[in-house]
């Protein structure tokens, strides 16, 4: 990992080199309101359903499971960073008094945007997401009547204006439906999905928000999980050793996803809707893994199989199990910096902070924002 830090570094001195000074308080944002899955989940489905995650999740940074479904950081962790804003708290964390002062994550991993069925990993979609929020901005401002008295612990009132709200959500509605549907039923299921995503972006447009920060999906072909299930026949896979359907469902979702913001940015003049292309960044370091300092592209660092994916739907990352009759346990790798897959879901920290950075460069978003973004000089790679 040493070149890859020292590309990351060289990057931001170059970045600072020559980006003008000049730049506008577009990422002054006061606090940060999030809604997705496991991708951006920072605890909320473990504080939900009081599951723990074992170890090694959470060694590499946090040195115990954090509730995050990686052995560090999340893209968001980074995001949040940069912009010199704490780590969100999820919503439904409300244990040892956390902090909602700059922003509360609804983020809970499993979700889908489509309502959750009795079968669904999460029961938080994203209007149960949607509607967390607007019951925490009714409290906050409930109590904000009230007194000042916790201030320190809730955003104030024009925060929720001027806030900035991040979304990342819409892959499990895609993997989970591999599982009983082809894949033309799921490429015609995409505009209701999306649908669903337009009311919720509306209704919070509704209630005050003006800035929008959507992901689009990343390569769902590319994760073990699914290589695993669906990618046994070599002719279901792409030159990556992804499986072609789940990326082309991603490719998809997201073309209908861009078009939606531009859609909405239209219909909202006085809103600030970006866009951020995920799917290429992550479909990049999968590709060109060894250029970014990365050994191994798909094969799980947490897992039980060994190679070439080294994962087993039966044991999640960290659990013992009797397989055969011998007790079997899903191990972390030696050095998960080499890997871009942490648990066969999941990414690495280290995959995560290389999307965090290319986030950071604004050549993947619509709008781009490179000459905007002075908290790029905060950058603590
Ligand atoms: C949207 O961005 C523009 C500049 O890109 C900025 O002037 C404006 O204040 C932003 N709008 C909101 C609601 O923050
Ligand atoms: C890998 O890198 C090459 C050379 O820069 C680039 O042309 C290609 O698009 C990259 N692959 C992906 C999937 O992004
Ligand atoms: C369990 O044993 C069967 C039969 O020997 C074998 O095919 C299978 O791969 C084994 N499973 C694991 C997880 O070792
Ligand atoms: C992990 O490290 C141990 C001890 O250094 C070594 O014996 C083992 O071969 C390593 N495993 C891999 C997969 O590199």
């Amino acid at each position: 990992m040493a070149s890859h830090a020292c590309t990351i570094r060289n990057l931001t001195l170059l970045l600072i080199i020559c980006l003008p000074l000049s730049t506008s308080i577009d990422f002054n944002y006061p606090a940060v309101f999030n809604f997705g899955d496991s991708n951006s989940d920072t605890g909320g489905l473990v504080a939900g359903l009081a599951e723990a995650l074992d170890p090694p999740n959470g060694q590499i940074y946090f040195q115990k499971p954090s509730g995050r479904f990686c052995d560090g950081r999340l893209i968001i962790d980074f995001l949040m960073d940069a912009m010199d804003l704490p780590f969100l708290n999820p919503y439904l964390d409300s244990i040892a008094a956390p902090s909602f002062r700059r922003g509360c994550n609804f983020a809970a991993a499993g979700s889908t945007i489509l309502p959750a069925t009795a079968s669904s990993v999460s029961p938080f979609s994203f209007g149960i997401q949607v509607a967390q929020f607007f019951r925490f901005k009714a409290k906050v401002e409930d109590i904000l009547a009230k007194t000042r008295k916790y201030d320190k612990y809730i955003p104030a009132q024009d925060y929720f204006q001027k806030a900035l709200y991040m979304f990342d959500i819409g892959q499990n509605d895609l993997a989970g439906a591999f599982y009983s549907k082809t894949l033309d039923q799921i490429l015609a299921s995409i505009p209701t999905i999306l649908l669903e995503f337009e009311h919720g972006i509306e209704s919070l447009y509704d209630q005050g928000a003006r800035n929008f920060w959507i992901h689009n999906t990343g390569p769902l072909g590319c994760l073990p999980q699914n290589i695993a299930k669906f990618g046994t026949d070599s002719l279901k896979l792409d030159e990556l050793g992804c499986v072609s359907s789940h990326n082309q469902a991603s490719r998809l979702l997201n073309l209908q996803l861009r078009a939606l913001c531009k859609k909405l940015q239209g219909q909202y003049p006085d809103a600030n809707i970006t866009h951020v292309d995920i799917f290429t960044i992550k479909s990049n370091l999968i590709a060109n893994y060894s250029r970014y300092g990365f050994e191994q592209p798909l094969m799980a660092c947490c897992g039980y199989g060994g190679p070439p994916l080294n994962y087993d739907s039966g044991i999640a990352c960290g659990q013992t199990k009797v397989l055969n009759g011998s007790s079997v346990t899903a191990k972390g790798c030696n050095d998960s910096t080499e890997y871009v897959n942490w648990d066969g879901i999941h990414y690495t920290e280290a995959a995560n902070q290389y999307v965090a950075s290319q986030v950071f460069t604004g050549k993947y978003s619509d709008p781009p924002f490179a000459d905007k973004m002075p908290f790029l000089l905060k950058l603590k790679f």
